[in-house]
């Protein structure tokens, strides 16, 4: 585990300016583009969840596609015995580049950090 967490880190780094940094096990890591597409996401992903709260909370719209249990069903990975782990673990796709940029999001505390099957919703 350690391990793997430290190949995933440093492959963030590098994945920085060119490569991807979807973590592997993860359906994201199957597919070919975000939600938007990936310099635009890598940019402005704040924003479009900062929104798409606002348009939950306040207006009671759910389901759009820049809500935050679909970014945690998307990116979430599943180790080797197919079990979920939480995407703000240490190399985990939210937690290795926050890590890297400096960021600390504290959205984890309420939000569920692995899919819950309900993001259709
Ligand atoms: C104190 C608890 C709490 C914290 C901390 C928190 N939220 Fe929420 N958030 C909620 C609740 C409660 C809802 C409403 C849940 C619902 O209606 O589905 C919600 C809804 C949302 C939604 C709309 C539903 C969805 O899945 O898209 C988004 C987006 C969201 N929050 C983003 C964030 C982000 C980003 C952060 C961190 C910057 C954050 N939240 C921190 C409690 C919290
Ligand atoms: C349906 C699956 C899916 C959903 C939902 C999804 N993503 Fe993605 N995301 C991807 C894929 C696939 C890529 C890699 C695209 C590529 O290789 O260019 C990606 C790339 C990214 C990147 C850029 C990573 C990099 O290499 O720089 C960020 C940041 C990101 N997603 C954040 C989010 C956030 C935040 C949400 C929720 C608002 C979200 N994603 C929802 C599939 C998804
Ligand atoms: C490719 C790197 C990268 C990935 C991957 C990434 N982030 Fe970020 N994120 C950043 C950077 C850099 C910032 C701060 C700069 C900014 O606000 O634009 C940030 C800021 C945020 C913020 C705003 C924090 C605040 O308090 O303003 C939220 C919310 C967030 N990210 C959620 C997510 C979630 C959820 C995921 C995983 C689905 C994710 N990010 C994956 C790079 C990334």
């Amino acid at each position: 585990m350690v391990t793997g967490a430290l190949v995933l880190a440093l492959g963030v780094s590098a994945a920085e300016h060119s490569d991807r940094s979807v973590v592997k096990g993860s359906k994201a890591y199957e597919l070919d583009s975000c939600v938007e597409p990936t310099p635009v996401m890598r940019k402005l992903h704040p924003t479009f969840i900062k929104h798409q709260r606002d348009i939950t909370v306040h207006q009671g719209i759910r389901g759009a596609k820049h809500s935050l249990s679909g970014c945690v069903d998307c990116h979430a990975a599943k180790d080797a015995q197919g079990k979920y782990m939480p995407v703000n673990a240490p190399g985990q796709f939210c937690e290795s580049c926050h890590e890297y940029a400096g960021v600390e999001i504290p959205c984890f505390s309420c939000h569920a950090t692995t899919p819950t099957g309900r993001s259709g919703e």
